[in-house]
């Protein structure tokens, strides 16, 4: 199938396409081989040698994800910490990373206890501010600039062409965390962005079963040589079933982040208003502080919100009564997930850490899913009554 030709709902419903030969399967094959038999001269005439570097059945679902960022190409990883962390590990010991405050927790954890510790420098820069960003990339020098827009989980939004200037202007990169925006709502190649980072375990995959994560890449370059190096030889490969997973997922990407996303925005507009509710973070409402520079580089606000309920005890008595939302970590499935960041995902931040990046101890994150909105908001409404 031509990429050119076709929109990105069409190449993703149809999963790249017809691959598997000689079937002509509508569904792709899986393949399980770890090892593949080389002619007596010493070539591998299926063009494959071992499992570890890459895998036939990671074919459709790389060029899918290619296709959908717009990219040059892209990879699959064993988690979306393991693609972040193959980036980072591509880089040698002195070299700089600008990152934000406000970022997926495992991952920042991960850049100022190992990254440091690895030899790289790291520096944060506060959420959403290109001013902060240009200072900070002229004194710090970095080489990757990274961006998590809608940041997770206060929903601060990066002007991702905006940032890819001050990038170019000092030699740096642009690397994008767009997990909660999906390809569907931003394209950060289009915008100037050398490589897009997934947490394929969330909206990619839609169906919370499979940790996975992908990166996509504008050029295939040096960087991105070294990269699939990192990927090969330090073994963070998916398994073909999960691989096989994330394709599958995909051919509904564009109709579950579709769904997701106008539950979302009919939830966000129904209780910012409501009295017990005065916080409601949601790049999609004129009263975030990046709504503008949301409705220009998404296509949609998304499916992320939070809402703050004042106190840990508050949050407490309505996270008891919610019925449909199960409380868990996670985010990007059919199913709406709720989570309170204070004592879950962040509650190994000293407290200082949590309330410089606004994480208050009655802060709610919801993840919406596909389910009937009505009775999403009448389950919210009723435990409200018990905030
Ligand atoms: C925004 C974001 N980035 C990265 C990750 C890490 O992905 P994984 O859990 O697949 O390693 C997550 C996981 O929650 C996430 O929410």
């Amino acid at each position: 199938m031509s990429k050119e030709k076709y929109r990105p709902e069409t190449l993703a419903a149809q999963g790249m396409g017809r691959i598997a030969q000689p079937y002509l399967e509508i569904a792709p094959a899986i393949h399980v081989s770890t090892t593949y038999e080389r002619a007596a001269d010493g070539t591998y005439p299926g063009k494959r040698i071992y499992s570890r570097a890459d895998n036939p059945t990671y074919d459709a679902a790389e060029a899918l994800v290619a296709s959908l960022e717009n990219a040059a190409g892209a990879m699959l990883f064993s988690s979306g910490q393991s693609a972040a962390a193959a980036l980072f590990q591509s880089l040698a010991p002195g070299d700089g990373i600008l990152a934000p405050r406000n970022m997926y927790w495992a991952l920042r954890k991960w850049l100022l206890d190992f990254a440091v510790h690895w030899g790289l420098r790291v520096e944060l820069y506060e959420n959403a501010s290109l001013d902060d960003l240009a200072a900070k990339a002229a004194t710090h020098r970095p080489r990757v600039i990274w961006i998590e827009t809608p940041a997770n989980p206060t929903w601060e939004v990066t002007d991702i062409a905006a940032a890819s200037a001050i990038a170019r202007k000092h030699g740096a990169i642009v690397a994008v965390d767009s997990t909660s925006a999906t390809p569907f709502l931003t394209r950060p190649i289009e915008l100037g962005a050398a490589i897009v980072m997934h947490s394929a375990t969330k909206y990619l995959n839609g169906h919370s079963d499979v940790i996975a994560g992908a990166l996509a890449t504008a050029a295939d370059d040096a960087l991105w040589q070294r990269i699939r190096y990192v990927r090969g030889s330090g073994g963070g490969v998916l398994g073909p079933f999960e691989a096989w997973l994330v394709l599958r997922g995909m051919r509904t990407l564009h109709l579950r982040v579709a769904a997701c996303s106008s539950n979302a925005l009919a939830i966000a507009e129904r209780f910012h208003r409501h009295p017990k509710l005065p916080h409601v973070l949601y790049p999609g409402l004129p009263s975030h502080p990046q709504h503008d520079t949301a409705r220009k580089q998404q296509r949609g606000p998304g499916a992320m919100l939070s809402f703050d309920l004042g106190s840990l005890e508050a949050a407490r008595r309505f996270l008891n009564q919610v019925k449909i939302c199960a409380l868990a970590e996670s985010l990007g499935g059919v199913e709406s997930l709720i989570s309170l960041p204070a004592l879950m995902t962040h509650a190994s931040m000293p407290k200082e850490v949590q309330e410089r990046i606004g994480i208050s101890d009655g802060l709610v994150r919801l993840s919406v899913g596909i389910e009937d909105l009505e009775d999403i908001i009448a389950d919210l409404d009723q435990a409200l009554l018990y905030v």
